[in-house]
């Protein structure tokens, strides 16, 4: 069977972690394709809200396996929190839980040598989520790595005694004080990879492969969104992995003609977290009025999420890089209550009017060309149908998907598995 693909198509917390536990009844395995723990998917069922940062959606539901790809880096430490996080839940992780041998290891000095990174860029930073990403990623293409596979070999401690002493030189290089107590974080970060070795470490695309061919199911799931692709997104303000339906392929060794549906999520506004241009941002009542009832705040940092009016320009993009064939649309019970709404449908671009992205949104080339929608205020939040749906909340997602081209197939009215409206 094919593999179908579940990404996200802005800056990231679009809602993947719900939508993913929604879907998770209709395929056998579910699996991860890249990025880490600066991921936080944020689940809710039965009055509880679950966040995951590097264990796949679909942990919850008695008959999925949950793959972690090769193209996730895995911090042991946060890994050993979110395990013992679901112990109440008596999940049979042996079973359910497969790791790569393929994936990268974060080791406590790429966390510290994050820190110094985006230190030393003073107002320049990335606004990174200090999880050790960039600088894991960057040790995989350098060739110097340390995989979930090495801890299978009795050289492994001293595979990572020299990469850790090399990281402490590096650090000591870039001119910030960073204060730490590296042996404190060894001993954190040994113990957790003990912990973690209970689990079942496997050739990820050799299962995946077989998984396909005894007809099974699998859904991937994306983490970030696409504008922070490391190819595609608002560069250098960006994470360090393929965030695009490409990295599916590379992240869990599928070829692209084994992929089924693209599944696109999207939130009926914008948000960002941490640094980088963002054309349709607001600083004004509407921003405060989305962030308030949205509960915009980082899952992972609990930073405050900056918001804005829907940018369709940024969207097409996403949904022709990815080659969206279905759409989700979350948050449109946010909206509930404003006057008028905006949908970014182009953009000035010094003195043209442009409807693709270009190479740079900075402020200082683009300028944002709104249309108007007339709001509605009534409250989604308990609506199950679509012909509950208010008509001007219609017509926003009507304009939406006539643009995209792609169907809208679910509207999401709540972080609820319930608050689901399939349509
Ligand atoms: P890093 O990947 O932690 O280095 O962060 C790089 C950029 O991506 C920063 O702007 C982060 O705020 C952003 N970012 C990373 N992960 C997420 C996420 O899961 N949701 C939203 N933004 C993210």
């Amino acid at each position: 069977m094919a593999v179908d693909l579940l990404l996200g198509l802005q800056w990231g917390d679009e809602g993947k972690g719900k939508i993913v536990d929604v879907l998770t009844k209709n395929y056998d395995v579910i699996a991860r394709f890249q990025g880490g723990p600066n991921a936080g998917h944020t689940l809710e069922f039965d009055g509880i809200k679950h966040v995951l940062h590097t264990i796949p959606s679909g942990i919850f539901h008695d008959n999925a396996t949950n793959v972690v790809g090769n193209g996730v880096v895995i911090d042991p430490v946060v890994f050993k929190k979110e395990l013992e996080n679901l112990e109440p839940f008596n999940i049979d992780f042996r079973s359910k839980l497969l790791i790569s041998r393929k994936a990268h290891l974060i080791l406590p000095t790429h966390r510290l040598l994050d820190a110094a990174s985006e230190a030393v860029k003073g107002k320049a930073k990335i606004g990174s989520t200090l999880k050790g990403i960039g600088p894991t990623y960057m040790d995989k293409t350098g060739r110097n790595g340390i995989r979930v596979g090495e801890l299978e070999l009795s050289t492994w401690k001293k595979t990572y005694r020299s990469l850790a002493d090399k990281h402490e030189k590096m650090i000591a290089f870039y001119d910030v004080a960073i204060e730490y107590d590296l042996k404190s974080l060894e001993a954190e970060f040994f113990e957790a990879v003990e912990y973690i070795k209970q689990l079942e470490f496997i050739d990820s695309e050799e299962y995946l492969h077989q998984t396909q061919k005894s007809g099974k199911s699998i859904l991937a799931e994306g983490a970030q969104g696409s504008l922070l692709d490391i190819d595609f997104g608002t560069y250098p303000f960006v994470t360090s992995s393929n965030t695009t339906a490409a990295g599916a392929c590379t992240g869990l060794g599928v070829a692209p003609n084994k992929i089924g549906e693209v599944f696109g999520i999207f939130k009926a506004y914008t948000t960002r977290v941490g640094s980088g241009p963002f054309p349709t941002e607001l600083f004004d009542q509407d921003g405060e009025t989305m962030g308030r009832v949205g509960n915009e705040f980082g899952s992972t940092t609990g930073r405050s999420r900056r918001c804005g009016w829907l940018d369709l320009v940024a969207l097409k993009y996403a949904v022709q890089v990815n080659g969206v064939t279905q759409l989700m649309m979350m948050k449109g019970d946010v909206l509930s209550g404003f006057e008028k709404l905006k949908v970014c449908t182009s953009y000035n671009y010094n003195g043209k009017v442009i409807e693709h992205l270009p190479y740079s949104i900075l402020e200082e080339n683009v300028t944002p060309m709104y249309k108007e929608f007339a709001g509605w205020k009534e409250d989604l939040t308990q609506l199950t149908a679509e012909n509950e749906l208010p008509e001007n909340f219609m017509n926003y997602v009507l304009f939406l998907e006539k643009e995209l081209e792609v169907p809208i197939s679910i509207i999401s009215v709540g972080p609820d598995r319930k608050q689901t409206i399939h349509r």
